[in-house]
């Protein structure tokens, strides 16, 4: 194995910058959404958070200090078009050009996220997701980004997971904007497929050696029962919404609509090109993994006919997310993803857990989440050494954080935040992975000529 598999660690702008309204920035959805009541627990919002906004500094040191290269982080649009198409904010840009300075000064490469889910308000009064115009403000604030950062951010990722901003945000209403059902969701989704195909497209063309990706959520399902063909058959519905709905019209094959024929409704918003402007091969594709779905059929679920049988329920080993721990869900998705002959390389760009983290004498010993990384990671080289294509790995997340409807209660860091004081504490899976980092690196090198 050569030693070119990079190592990294993952966030994201509103989970962590704080920054509310700071020189000029404007609300986003999330900011809105999280002034309805009970929309989030306990009713917290990102508006401090780790006040990444003002401690940037610190973090890339630390990021740096514990071997971390690489940092996936994200730019939040409403600090940089708070008002939509045809005005920049100059000083919200001017902060993701000292964040970029900043990690390179450090050796740190950026990995630059365009949109992971902080909509400016002002687009979404406009209709967000649901307006077909949304792929030119998109392009148009894509294009803005990379011609003041594509000199020095070489990786990019358009979209962070469109199944879930989509599903969560369009149809269940339990993200932002909460907005609920099928002719919500519908528009959403087609937008955003498009969305991705042209994002790939202005980033090439304002940038020509960048190297363009974008990310996935994905779950290896199974049916709960693997002999009986009505769960099997819920299982491949399910795995095509969750897993096949966004890649493939990417790389051309289209909607998975003989799968999932309640798709055939997208029909009205598809407009004559639509067919080809979905489809842009990127460099690189961005898989997030955590956990499985052991799905049954179930004749209640409209559209799917199928139901998750949830981790508590099966009464199986599980994060404070209710998210089984199934390491081999990350090499089945792996694996699944490389038998699209088109995806060139594979990232994972976010892997990670939640638990009940205790500080005790000011130290977080977080055995549980290192034997879940420890677990997750030999996955992914084991897919590695059996010749799959996978390149890198993000953990999410370097910093406790924000984790959009849960609030601050799930801790996914690998470094520990005091959101009274901001003092952070590496935990003891922070200094597992700087550990094992340096030990792959040391390893690896030795045997490249
Ligand atoms: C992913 C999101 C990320 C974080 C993790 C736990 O779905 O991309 O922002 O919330 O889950």
């Amino acid at each position: 194995m050569k030693n070119d598999f990079i190592w990294g660690a993952a966030t994201s702008a509103y989970q962590i910058e704080g920054g509310k309204f700071a020189d000029g920035k404007r609300s986003s959805i999330w900011d809105e959404f999280c002034k309805k009541k009970n929309a989030i627990v306990n009713n917290q919002n990102g508006n401090k958070s780790c006040e990444f906004y003002y401690h940037y500094k610190e973090d890339i040191r630390l990021l740096a200090s514990l071997n971390i290269k690489n940092f996936r982080f994200s730019v939040s649009w409403p600090r940089v078009m708070p008002l939509g198409p045809g005005f920049i904010n100059q000083r919200g840009l001017d902060f993701y050009d000292r964040l970029t300075d900043y990690c390179l000064e450090n050796k740190v490469d950026p990995w630059v996220t365009l949109y992971h889910w902080d909509l400016p308000q002002e687009l979404e009064d406009r209709g967000g997701w649901t307006n077909r115009d949304i792929v030119s403000w998109f392009s148009e604030y894509a294009a803005i980004i990379v011609n003041r950062l594509g000199d020095r951010v070489k990786h990019w990722m358009v979209l962070n997971e469109p199944v879930v901003f989509t599903g969560a945000g369009y149809f269940l209403g339990v993200h932002a904007p909460g907005k609920k059902g099928v002719d919500n969701y519908l528009p959403a989704l087609h937008h955003a497929a498009l969305t991705q195909a042209a994002g790939i497209k202005t980033i090439r063309s304002a940038c020509a050696d960048a190297h363009i990706g974008t990310t996935f959520s994905c779950s290896h399902i199974t049916p709960l029962n693997p002999h009986n063909i009505e769960d099997i058959l819920a299982a491949q519905k399910t795995d095509a919404l969750i897993n096949r709905l966004f890649i493939e019209p990417l790389l051309g094959y289209g909607y998975p609509t003989s799968t999932l024929p309640f798709l055939n409704k997208l029909e009205p918003y598809i407009k004559s090109n639509d067919i080809e402007n979905l489809v842009a091969i990127p460099d690189f594709i961005g898989i997030q993994n955590y956990t499985r779905e052991v799905v049954s059929h179930s004749k209640f679920t409209p559209y799917l006919n199928a139901k998750i049988i949830d981790a508590k329920t099966r009464n199986v080993d599980r994060t404070i997310m209710n998210w089984e721990i199934y390491p081999e869900s990350i090499y089945e998705m792996i694996k699944q993803f490389n038998r699209y002959k088109e995806v060139k390389e594979i990232y994972i760009t976010e892997n990670g857990a939640a638990f009940n983290d205790r500080k005790i004498d000011g130290q977080i010993n977080d055995e549980k989440r290192v034997n879940y990384l420890k677990s997750y990671i030999e996955q992914v080289l084991r897919a590695k050494n059996e010749g799959l294509k996978v390149d890198g790995y993000f953990v999410w997340s370097l910093l406790d954080n924000f984790e959009w409807s849960e609030g601050y209660t799930p801790r996914f860091g690998i470094v520990h935040v005091d959101f009274e004081t901001q003092h952070r504490t590496v935990k003891k899976s922070g200094k597992w992975y700087s550990n094992y980092i340096k030990e792959f690196q040391e390893r690896n090198s030795s045997i490249v000529i």
